[in-house]
């Protein structure tokens, strides 16, 4: 892994896995992949990683919070660095803490569970107030040849590379956009909210059978996302996530199935369930 900060350019600048670019060897993320329809045009994840995790508790920013020892960005770096579609990775880190992030990467560089070196070249760019203002900062450092985008939550460590590589793969067999998601285990209530705390009038019970919870990596075409992203920037409006945004372009988004270990970590049960997990896997298959 090359870990760079934002303004080198990361296409070609380093040689995945050690060998030079182009030469025998090189890591075919890394080379113009001739099945891509868009002719060796590259897929970039980009990775918020610049919240503080409030609903986690006081302590680090929730990114940089370990499970079994290792921080959840490097987990999450690593999902996205197995999938064969990713060329490059944009962590977009806390604001003040570009270089801590860079710094924790570099350590983990050679700590790769199985002993594999991580090939796609890593960039870090500071974050933002919000998640949106984090992913338009990712998306601006992405580099000229990227036309395919993947934004993954780095509170979802433990996603599945089965998952990222089927979400990336309908983006690039013409899908503008693409989210994981599951059915809805729960029946959900809209209500009227009261902040104050008292009871909330229920005013809706949507159909179960048509909900969704949506994950990530959420993928993209370029040009699509970073229309949205640039509309909701005029505008000022907030969304929850980035297909939300695409929504409301017009622009067709559909759903790919996601899987209950891209579970996002957002509250302190969520960090045993995941290290229940890491140790599952552990066991099964050495991860
Ligand atoms: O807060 P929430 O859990 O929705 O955050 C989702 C992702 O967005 C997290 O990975 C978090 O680090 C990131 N984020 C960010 N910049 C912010 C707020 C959140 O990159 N200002």
């Amino acid at each position: 892994m090359s870990i760079q900060s934002a303004g080198e350019s990361p296409t070609g600048a380093a040689p995945a896995s050690g060998a030079p670019d182009g030469a025998p060897g090189a890591d075919p993320r890394t080379a113009p992949d001739p099945a891509s329809p868009q002719g060796g045009h590259r897929t970039a994840a980009i990775i918020p990683a610049a919240g503080r995790g409030v609903r986690l508790g006081p302590g680090a920013p929730k990114a940089l919070r370990t499970l079994s020892g290792t921080p959840m960005l490097v987990h999450a770096v690593r999902a996205m660095d197995r999938a064969r579609a990713v060329s490059l990775i944009v962590v977009v880190a806390p604001p003040d803490g570009a270089d801590e992030v860079r710094h924790l990467l570099d350590e983990h560089t050679s700590l790769a569970p199985g002993g594999e070196l991580p090939a796609t070249d890593v960039l870090v760019v500071p974050g933002g107030e919000t998640r949106q203002d984090s992913v338009r900062l990712g998306l601006a450092a992405l580099p000229g040849d990227v036309d395919a985008v993947l934004v993954h939550d780095a509170a979802r460590p433990l996603v599945p590379v089965d998952t990222v590589d089927a979400v990336a793969a309908a983006v690039r067999e013409g899908a503008p956009a693409v989210v994981p998601a599951l059915p809805v285990p729960d029946t959900v209530k809209e209500v009227e909210p009261r902040p104050g705390g008292g009871p909330e009038p229920v005013t809706g019970t949507p159909e179960r059978s048509r909900l969704r919870a949506v994950q990530t990596p959420q993928g993209f075409a370029l040009k699509v996302l970073a229309a949205a992203h640039e509309q909701v920037a005029r505008e000022g409006d907030g969304a929850t996530d980035d297909a939300g945004m695409v929504e409301r372009l017009g622009i067709e988004v559909v759903v790919v199935p996601g899987h209950e270990e891209a579970f996002k970590v957002t509250r302190p049960l969520d960090l045993v369930l995941a290290e229940a997990v890491i140790a599952r896997r552990r066991a099964t298959d050495g991860f």
